[in-house]
């Protein structure tokens, strides 16, 4: 079955074919950095008018570098929550202006489901249950995916999500947008021992996370260093940081996965690409012997492989939306 899949969430425009859930037929990544960076952040006005004028092109080149033709496809799949409403409207439409004029049915696709499923296209074997973490800019949230189709929410940031926090301290340290990833690299020259930062704590029986406490304490220290003008060495301060924030995420995974005696571990989101999260999960997979699962860095990062796996599987269980779709999709079952 070959899917046609765009996505629109945030900040990337992507369009991808992929066959029967696995294969990766084409991938086409539009970023749209360039225009945020500028402002720090991503600016949802400018988001929106950027997919306007990339999508169209972006999906005919997915489809050109398929060497199908749009009668080959069997669907077509779309992000439809959660991200910027105005983003995914616009990604929402497009599909249903190809569903009218091609007659094939759309599938609506969550993209935290979606994340998750780029481990799908990279390893053929994996199937559920298992615990399934997304780290990403907009969340860090764990799930016991019982089912393809079937998550259950047992952990989630209470506040901050982890790329986003590594943002923000890399904004402070003056890292530009989005500094996730050159934090990261700053993190492996630095000592991670120079600051004492407090270790966040939840204390419940969910497995859920805090992120803006630490966020709050790095942001004070640099702030205070640079009005006593103090040299800021990035990479121990990046170092500090990194070391108690992975701490707090890697914790609760594992606490998570002893708890439901899932035996595979799957992670992905943008996040899911830190250096130290995967040097530290891997560990962890050795001491307490579960099986770990993280794409490569190109496919945590926002695309649409991930979106056209994820609708292969909706579309099995019989997840089909029509022209009404919105930004939010509720399953009718018969
Ligand atoms: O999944 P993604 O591409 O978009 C969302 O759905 O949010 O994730 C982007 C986030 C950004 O916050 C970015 O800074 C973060 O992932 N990120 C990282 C790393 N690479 C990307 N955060 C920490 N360490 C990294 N190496
Ligand atoms: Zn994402």
């Amino acid at each position: 079955m070959l899917i046609l899949a765009v996505e629109s969430s945030c900040d990337e425009t992507a369009a991808a074919v992929v066959k029967d859930g696995r294969y990766l037929v084409s991938s086409v990544i539009s970023s749209q950095i360039p225009y945020h960076k500028i402002y720090g952040g991503v600016v949802p006005e400018i988001a929106s008018r950027k997919h306007v004028e990339v999508i169209s092109s972006v999906t005919k080149l997915a489809i050109k570098k398929a060497k199908i033709d749009i009668k080959d496809l069997n669907a077509l799949a779309v992000t439809y929550s959660p991200g910027l409403v105005g983003s995914l409207l616009i990604g929402i439409n497009f599909i249903k202006g190809m569903s009218i004029a091609s007659k094939l049915p759309i599938i609506p696709v969550n993209h935290l489901k979606a994340h998750i499923a780029a481990n799908y296209l990279v390893f053929k074997n994996l199937k559920p249950p298992f615990l399934g973490v997304v780290v990403s800019g907009g969340h860090t949230s764990i799930f016991h995916v019982k089912s393809y189709t079937d998550y259950s929410l047992v952990g989630n940031t209470l506040d901050d999500a982890m790329g986003e926090t590594f943002d923000k301290v890399a904004r402070v340290l003056g890292i530009s947008y989005p500094g996730g990833a050159n934090l990261d690299k700053f993190a492996e020259l630095g000592n991670d021992s120079t600051y004492k930062f407090p270790v966040p704590k939840v204390e419940d029986e969910s497995f859920n996370l805090s992120y803006s406490g630490l966020k709050t304490s790095v942001i004070n220290l640099v702030n205070k260093m640079k009005m006593k003008g103090k040299i800021i060495k990035k990479e121990d301060i990046a170092a500090s940081f990194r070391k108690v924030a992975v701490k707090n995420l890697v914790e609760k995974i594992i606490k998570a996965r002893n708890k439901l005696n899932l035996h595979n571990v799957v992670i992905a989101g943008g996040a899911a690409s830190n250096l130290l999260l995967r040097r530290e999960l891997k560990k962890e997979s050795l001491v307490n012997n579960f099986k770990l699962y993280i794409p490569n860095p190109n496919l945590c990062t926002d695309n649409a492989a991930m979106v056209g796996s994820q609708g292969y599987f909706e579309f099995k269980s019989g997840t089909i939306a029509d022209l009404k779709l919105n930004t939010e999709f509720i399953v009718k079952h018969n």
